[in-house]
């Protein structure tokens, strides 16, 4: 029989850090969210309880991250099944503070940069995005001083650029990612997936089917990935594509009709009053296919 504990729950620094300091081992990994948890989340907090001794996991809706007209007022907040999650998977500690507790001077007058990789794609829609993302996760990783970071790739820019930030100015820690959790009918996991009415719901599965098609093209190049995907998308015109590009994994820029090599496919649409993002990173040549998103593409691999 398995039995589960209740995490430790911290809602200010001192009590993360009476927290952290009663756990009996230093290795620590936290795995970071904005609440309204689901079957995505429990993966990567699995994934980080199997190679380490404890686990944190920080629970902040982070204010800087969103735009004025963004959904910051209504996203979800659900922090009693949050905790049942973090029990059931196995966290150590829940780090809920306020937002006067992450800003203590409010809003903070400077910031993680994110640069030129934080201005495309995501960046180009949501400016000043990542710059409160890398900015929070900066202030959660010294706060929590974990050893490792789980990090999903469906947030796949998010990834990239926490990665650069890890290493541009070298905070010690490592940064894991778990691949994309998917419902049955291949809709990646998404605390936003709770505002799709059903109508919606069948609606932004084209997001994932187009990026199913363009993987099933990758032995033939970029064109013909770019062409399979945008059939899907252009079949669902209820989807408002954002963009559907092919690009380089590490630069995030349109790869050419000649490159052969890892890429990402990655889409965002607009479905009802829901901005969705989702992508698949592919291996483009002669046995090319999907990595780590389609379990039945060939190529299937992952981090962790
Ligand atoms: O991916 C998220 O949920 C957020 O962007 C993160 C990393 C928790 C920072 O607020």
């Amino acid at each position: 029989m398995t039995t589960t504990t209740t995490p430790v729950v911290a809602h200010t620094r001192e009590e993360l850090k009476a927290a952290r300091e009663a756990l009996p081992s230093r290795d620590v990994a936290v795995v970071m969210t904005m609440g309204a948890l689901h079957d995505g989340h429990a993966h990567l907090i699995r994934a980080a309880r199997q190679r380490h001794a404890h686990v944190v996991v920080t629970i902040f809706l982070n204010p800087l991250q969103f735009g004025p007209k963004e959904d910051l007022s209504r996203y979800p907040r659900t922090f009693d099944s949050d905790m049942e999650i973090c029990t059931t998977a196995g966290v150590d500690v829940v780090f809920a503070p306020t937002p006067d507790v992450v800003y203590p001077d409010g809003d903070p007058g400077v910031r993680v940069a994110a640069g030129p990789l934080g201005e495309v794609l995501e960046g180009a829609s949501r400016p000043g995005h990542f710059d409160g993302v890398l900015t929070v996760v900066g202030k959660l990783l010294h706060l929590t001083a974990a050893r490792s970071a789980y990090f999903g790739q469906k947030d796949a820019q998010q990834l990239l650029l926490i990665r650069r930030m890890v290493r541009d100015v070298d905070f010690p820690v490592d940064i894991v990612s778990v691949p994309t959790v998917r419902e049955p009918d291949g809709l990646a996991m998404s605390s936003r997936n709770m505002y799709l009415t059903d109508s919606d719901r069948e609606v932004a599965l084209s997001l994932s089917r187009a990026l199913r098609a363009g993987a099933e093209a990758a032995r033939l190049g970029p064109s013909a990935v770019r062409r399979a995907a945008r059939e899907v998308m252009v079949e669902e015109p209820l989807a408002l594509v954002d963009y559907l590009v092919l690009v380089h994994p590490h630069t995030l820029q349109s790869v050419p009709e000649w490159y052969r090599g890892e890429a990402l496919l990655a889409v965002a649409a607009k479905v009802g009053t829901t901005r969705l993002i989702d992508n698949a990173p592919l291996h483009l040549g002669p046995d090319g296919g999907a990595i780590d998103v389609f379990s039945d593409v060939p190529h299937a691999r992952a981090d962790v």
